[in-house]
């Protein structure tokens, strides 16, 4: 079905596996265009409760945009380039369903990038994170001066950015940007594990959250009335009302995502 992804529907998680280990899983045109349409399916699909992203291989999640379509580029084409991953990187983002980057090596420029659009991320201990763009005359495009400086603070991704220095898996985490570390063999069943824990919850809920996260932290003015809103959405659902009744009676919740 894709060219440059592997995708396997596992107990309601879709794993993305971006799969072109040779070129350390850098993002070309087609894995962009192809990660959109994946993420697609993850929004439509009833069968799909949530997603991990992660790369090929023991080395790389993905080292970065691919580099040797950068050459031929000027202005236009490389503005188009940055706003087609943007897009693709937002809808992850902005997915109604949890979607979690499992890094399992390398994730540099794009692919640190990737991670960050993710809703959180959990590394093994051999990732490395960075935005070396700087090394080729760039800066990052798509979505990382914004999301690095929202995930670690503006003094660290200032320092990241301008040094194009690598932080390692603890380090990482140290900084914020990955929630746990584990070990290769360890990082998908981790990831699989903290998923299945998150389908036993109300899905509607869930993506108000993702919602309202979001909103603060793209400092939108209007993050406290909308969680107004949303909580009130929630009284309209019938998954509120099982939550609740369940709780009086003494047993486990059975939700629906109406
Ligand atoms: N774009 C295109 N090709 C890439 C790539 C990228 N971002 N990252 C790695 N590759 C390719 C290499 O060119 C090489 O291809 P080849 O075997 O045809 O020569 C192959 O992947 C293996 O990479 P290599 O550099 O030989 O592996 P390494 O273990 O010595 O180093 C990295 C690994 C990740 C440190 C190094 O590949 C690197 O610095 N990559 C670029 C990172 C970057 O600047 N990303 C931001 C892009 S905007």
């Amino acid at each position: 079905m894709y060219t440059t992804l592997l995708t396997e529907l596992e107990k309601g998680t879709l794993v993305i596996t971006v799969n072109r280990p040779d070129k350390m899983n850098a993002l070309n045109k087609d894995v962009i265009e192809e990660l959109g349409k994946a993420i697609d399916d993850v929004y439509t699909n009833e069968e799909i409760k949530s997603a991990i992203i992660t790369g090929s291989g023991e080395k790389a999640f993905v080292a970065g945009a691919d580099i040797s379509e950068f050459i031929p580029l000027g202005y236009a084409e490389a503005t188009a380039l940055a706003k087609k991953g943007q897009n693709t990187f937002d809808k992850i983002e902005n997915a109604p369903k949890p979607i979690i980057a499992a890094v399992n090596g390398f994730a540099l420029g794009g692919g640190c990038e990737l991670s960050m659009a993710c809703h959180f991320r959990i590394a093994s201990t051999n990732a490395k994170f960075g935005q070396p763009e700087v090394n080729l005359g760039l800066i990052p495009g798509y979505g990382g001066t914004q999301r690095l400086t929202q995930l670690i603070g503006k003094g660290k991704a200032m320092e990241l950015m301008m040094s194009a220095d690598m932080v390692g898996a603890d380090e990482a985490k140290a900084l914020g940007l990955v929630n746990h570390v584990v070990t290769l063999e360890e990082l998908l069943p981790k990831a699989k594990d903290i998923l299945q824990k998150i389908h036993m919850k109300a899905p509607l809920g869930i993506s108000k959250v993702i919602a309202c996260v979001n909103d603060a932290a793209k400092c939108n003015p209007l993050g406290f009335s909308n969680e107004i809103t949303r909580f009130g959405e929630c009284f309209t659902t019938e998954d509120m009302k099982e939550g609740t009744t369940a709780f009086i009676e003494k047993r486990k919740p059975v939700f629906k995502g109406k």
